[in-house]
């Protein structure tokens, strides 16, 4: 009789933890930023967004740039709808708030964009590339305050 149970026991022992980190998985359906569609959003204004730093000074791609712009903007608008992980995983009562300078955040990024396709349209390019440098400076600041940390 000894045997089986302290067999038992053992065996609880080594699947229990692994039962126990699958269960906390399975708690937060978006583990980190790569699988949310906030993430998704993101990376498509990324790619736009990477184009046009290359393309953005050169007046003779301009009609592109603006099709990039566009891009852009329907990322940040569709960004805008969701809800950053990091701003989930806040206190119930801290969220609402949270939701709203996250959204805050994104309209000012949305306002940059809407600047620089009337600047591109006028044909500024040096005064465009500035507004590329503070679109990523927005960047920066809103990964900063509402991307949640790789785990
Ligand atoms: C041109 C501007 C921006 C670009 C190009 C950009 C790009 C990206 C990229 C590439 C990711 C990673 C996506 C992934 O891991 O799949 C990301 C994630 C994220 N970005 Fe941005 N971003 C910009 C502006 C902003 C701003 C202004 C904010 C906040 C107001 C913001 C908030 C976030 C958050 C919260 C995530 C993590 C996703 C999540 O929590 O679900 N981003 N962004």
């Amino acid at each position: 009789m000894k045997t089986p149970l302290s067999l038992l026991a053992l065996l609880l022992a080594i699947v229990s933890p692994g039962a126990s980190v699958a269960l906390h998985a399975a708690d937060q359906p978006q583990a980190d930023s790569e699988d949310s569609e906030l993430g998704d959003a993101m990376s498509a204004m990324n790619s736009a967004f990477k184009k046009l730093r290359k393309q953005v000074a050169d007046p003779t791609q301009n009609e592109a740039s603006l099709a990039l712009v566009a891009k852009l903007r329907k990322g940040c608008v569709e960004s805008t709808q969701h809800v950053p992980i990091k701003v989930g995983r806040l206190p119930a009562a801290e969220q609402a708030a949270a939701k709203l300078a996250y959204q805050d955040q994104m309209k000012k990024l949305i306002a940059t964009v809407d600047e620089l396709a009337a600047t591109l349209k006028a044909g500024k390019n040096d005064v465009a590339a500035d507004l590329l440098k503070e679109l990523h400076d927005q960047e920066e600041a809103g990964h900063k305050e509402f991307r949640a940390k790789k785990k």
